[in-house]
């Protein structure tokens, strides 16, 4: 699958969104180890601390349906430029193998960024410490 691929499907994630409070659409596509394609959107919720970015619903589908080893991701907002991930889905896109990380807008403008470039000194499983 190219990038401009997995970029379209990153935008008909989008077209889901739920997103009445903030009206920030945004839509994830992202190709497993295993050539599976996963798709997500941003969910939000009434709490709002409950909202749930569109890479984290992605990963998480995926992880939930076996796919624990994910190669690419896409992020299609309608920003200018091309939003990219926030902090926290950087670590998690991180954890679960991602290496990069194409980030697009409705107008066609496209970006691709390696994850130690979005995501330098990432935490790692190494980190954690080894007993008391
Ligand atoms: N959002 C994402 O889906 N991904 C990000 O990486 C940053 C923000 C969503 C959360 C919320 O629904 C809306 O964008 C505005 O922050």
């Amino acid at each position: 699958m190219t990038d401009a691929d997995l970029v379209a499907h990153a935008k008909s994630a989008r077209k889901k969104a739920y997103a009445p409070y903030s009206n920030y659409y945004v839509g994830c596509a992202l190709i497993g180890k295993d050539g599976a394609l996963i798709t997500g959107c941003n969910v939000e919720n009434i709490v709002f601390p409950e909202t749930i970015c569109a890479e984290k619903v992605a990963l998480l589908k995926a992880v939930s349906d076996g796919h624990t080893e994910i190669e690419l991701a896409a992020v299609v907002t309608d920003s200018e430029p091309p939003a990219t991930p926030c902090g926290s889905c950087r670590q998690m896109l991180h954890s679960w193998g991602v290496k990069r990380v194409i980030v697009a807008n409705l107008d066609g403008a496209m970006t691709s960024y390696d994850m130690s470039e979005l995501l330098p000194h990432a935490f790692r499983l190494t980190e954690l410490p080894r007993g008391r």
